[in-house]
């Protein structure tokens, strides 16, 4: 493994970006390929079996690219299957989860709400998180349909609006005080969801955190790269129209089979 290969990063589909743009920020020296397996997406309704397979594909597509460290830029996938990533391959892998713990430390109501799909919410990873705060309420909620819509780009829609005020509105009832956001899809409906919540509950996800813990592992195992050749490049294996508009018309996007 050499310092100058590039990072990898998937994820079901574009929500994983939100996680790259706070990697690209804090390490803009380091080469970045994402990959977006948005043929697939949602996860977050498939089997950990279904889940752990793709996240397999994604791994090795990065690897077959000589990428020296896996980002799992999806909740979904490390809950289900980081365990199984890391058991198979020889090369580090840092993961995403939902941020129960700083929510659950700074919460003076002690309840707080989590948003994220059905495949993070039932998994043993979650489970066994959630176990470390039995002072705080935790309120689950499955975001059905979020993250389809963002796929379609329908993140402004009035569909979007009405889902994310059914699934907001009972935790505002239970007076939480923080929203963990535990998907990489949904940092990109923040704008939506502050409208709908009062200004006291805070909102928080895992990007900045994945982000210094990708810098540290480096640091502490392969090291940056000191290679000119940093222009990020993403791959995806539908329309890329979404991906494009979502990154923005700097970057690179490629339409491959995977
Ligand atoms: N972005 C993903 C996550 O963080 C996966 C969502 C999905 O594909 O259902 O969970």
């Amino acid at each position: 493994m050499d310092n100058n290969q590039p990072i990898g990063i998937f994820d079901s589909g574009i929500g994983g970006t939100s996680i790259w743009r706070e990697i690209h920020l804090l390490l803009p020296t380091e080469k970045t390929i994402y990959l977006a397996d948005s043929k697939n997406a949602p996860y977050g309704q498939k089997s950990k079996e279904e889940i752990v397979t793709l996240s397999m594909k994604n791994t090795d597509f990065l690897l077959k690219l000589n990428c020296k460290l896996i980002v799992v830029a999806c909740n979904t996938a490390t809950t289900n299957a980081i365990k199984e990533l890391r058991a198979k391959y020889n090369v580090p892998f840092i993961g995403i989860e939902p941020a129960i713990k700083p929510a659950a430390t700074n919460s003076k109501t002690q309840k707080i709400g989590i948003l994220a799909t059905q495949g993070t919410l039932t998994s043993e990873l979650f489970y066994n998180t959630t176990q470390k705060f039995h002072n705080t309420k935790i309120i689950e909620q499955v975001g059905h349909g979020l993250v389809q819509l963002i796929e379609d780009g329908q993140i402004n829609s009035p569909e979007m609006n009405q889902l994310l005020h059914s699934y907001l509105q009972p935790m505002i009832e239970e007076d939480i005080d923080y929203l963990v956001l535990g998907c990489s899809h949904y940092p990109y409906l923040i704008p939506q969801i502050r409208k709908i919540l009062p200004d006291h509950i805070h909102i928080i996800d895992s990007g900045e955190a994945v982000a210094k813990q990708t810098k540290k592992i480096l640091q502490k195992t392969i090291g940056f790269s000191t290679s000119s050749d940093v222009a990020p490049l993403f791959y995806t294996n539908t329309n890329p129209k979404v991906l494009q508009e979502i990154i923005g018309c700097n970057y690179q996007v490629i339409q491959k089979e995977f």
